[in-house]
Order: structure tokens, then C-alpha cells, then sequence
């Protein structure tokens, strides 16, 4: 059975046995499968300068078993967004606490394209949101290939460019900004035949968050 477990600094103590398969995970799929060789590493593992204590990861285990994950990054902290790629960005900068970066969305490759049922990488998707909405977040900057938009139409996200597709190493690169709200949980819970709250919190008790009920209405509740 796959379980979607938050882990942040204050519980990634119980974690922390993961990290280096994570980061051979990450390596293993974006520098081996997908050739990004600007994250190529002697030891093997792909990880980076926005990999810190105020990261968030999601990941989806089997056990111990890493089988996808997706991290966000605080925009107040600097982002692939502000550091990286600014020129997708024609906006004001976003630095807002209310807003996270999203990055290394993955799926193993035995895991995807899965037609029964959401699809782990679109449970992983309502995952974010039910973080968010949980923890009291607004929305989400991701710096993508464009071929994610038709899909996140198709999900239920509502994706707003944040400046003009480039090509950047040979892929059509957009910055969108995509909101966390209800209506985003409600469209995904409904297209995509989400069961409701599906996020493991272990250690977690002392984070304020809101609790997504399984009517998918948040009510109020400090845990
Ligand atoms: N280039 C173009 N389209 C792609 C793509 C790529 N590198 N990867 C996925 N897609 C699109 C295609 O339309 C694909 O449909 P197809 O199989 O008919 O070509 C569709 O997405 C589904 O892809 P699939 O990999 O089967 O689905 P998934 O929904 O289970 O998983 C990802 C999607 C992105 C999570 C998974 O492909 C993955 O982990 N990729 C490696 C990590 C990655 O590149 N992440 C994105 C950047 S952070």
C-alpha cells in the first residue's frame, strides 16, 4: 500500500534513513534517465542548494520504499524561480510565506502511467494541495516543461503563466503560479476520483494546520 508522508524538519529525524536512497532516487532519474547533467554529481546523489531544513518533501512510500516524491520550498527563501531561472518570471518577484515553490515532482518508472485509478503522480498533485490548504498556503510557483498545462487543465489545476515559454537546454520552460484553494482540492477530489485526505503527518502534532475533512470542506481545528 503507498502512503504520502510529510516531512519537514521537525520530523525528519524519523526520516532520515531515506535522504540518501532519495537522493540517489533523484539522480538515478534526472541525471541518469533524463540526462540533466547540470545536477551531475560525483557521489551520486542529485541534490541541490534548495535542498534545506526549510525544504518540505512529500514522499509516497511502499514500505520503505521510495516509489515518488515532490519537494516545496518557501518563495521567502531563494527559489529555482529566484536564483536559477528569473527570466521566466516577468512579474514582481514572489517572496511570500503563503507561497511555495514546488520542484522534483517524480514517479518511479514502474509506477507510471497508472490508468487504474488517479495515478500516483496525480495523487502526489492532491497531496500538495491537501498541504497546503492544511497548513494555510495560497498557491504554488513551479518552473515546468510546457508539456504539464494541458495535463494540469485536465486535472483540475489552474495554472497562470508567469512569463513567456522558453527553451532552456532544449526544453519549452514556462513559470506558472497555480492556486491552493478548495476549489482546486474540490476539482481534483472530483475529476480524478480522490478517496479524500490521504497525508501521513507522523511526529507532526505540533504544526498548526487545518483539518481537510472528507467531505473536502476544511473546517478550523488547530491539532
Ligand atoms: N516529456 C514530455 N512529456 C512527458 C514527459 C517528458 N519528459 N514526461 C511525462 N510526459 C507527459 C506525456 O504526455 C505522457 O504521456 P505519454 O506516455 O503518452 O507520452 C504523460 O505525461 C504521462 O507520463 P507518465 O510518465 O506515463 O506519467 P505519470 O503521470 O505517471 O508521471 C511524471 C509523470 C512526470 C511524474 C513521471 O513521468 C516522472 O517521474 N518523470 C521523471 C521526473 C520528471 O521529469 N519530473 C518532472 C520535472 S520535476
Amino acid at each position: 500500500m503507498t502512503e504520502i508522508h510529510v516531512i519537514r524538519k521537525e520530523n525528519r529525524h524519523l526520516y532520515e534513513h531515506l535522504f540518501d536512497l532519495y537522493h540517489r532516487l533523484r539522480y538515478d532519474i534526472y541525471v541518469r534517465q533524463r540526462r540533466w547533467m547540470a545536477l551531475d554529481r560525483p557521489d551520486g546523489r542529485e541534490i541541490d542548494q534548495f535542498d534545506t531544513d526549510d525544504a518540505v518533501y512529500l514522499l509516497a512510500l511502499e514500505g520503505t520504499r521510495i516509489v515518488g516524491g515532490m519537494r516545496a520550498i518557501p518563495t521567502t527563501c531563494p527559489t529555482l524561480l529566484s536564483e536559477i531561472f528569473p527570466q521566466l518570471n516577468l512579474r514582481s518577484p514572489i517572496h511570500r510565506p503563503d507561497v511555495y515553490e514546488l520542484s522534483r515532482i517524480l514517479v518511479v518508472p514502474e509506477r507510471r502511467g497508472e490508468q487504474a485509478g488517479p495515478g500516483l503522480a496525480t495523487m502526489l498533485q492532491a497531496a500538495i494541495i491537501e498541504y497546503g490548504l492544511s497548513v494555510g498556503l495560497t498557491g504554488f510557483t513551479i518552473v515546468l516543461e510546457t508539456w504539464w498545462l494541458p495535463r494540469f487543465e485536465e486535472q483540475g489545476w489552474r495554472a497562470k503563466p508567469l512569463g513567456l515559454p522558453m527553451d532552456i537546454d532544449g526544453m519549452s520552460t514556462v513559470a506558472v503560479y497555480v492556486s491552493c484553494d478548495e476549489e482546486t482540492w474540490d476539482d481534483m477530489v472530483q475529476r480524478k476520483g480522490i478517496a479524500g485526505p490521504m497525508l501521513h503527518w507522523l511526529n507532526l502534532s505540533s504544526v498548526p494546520r487545518v483539518d481537510i475533512s472528507l467531505s473536502c470542506r476544511p473546517t478550523l481545528q488547530v491539532f
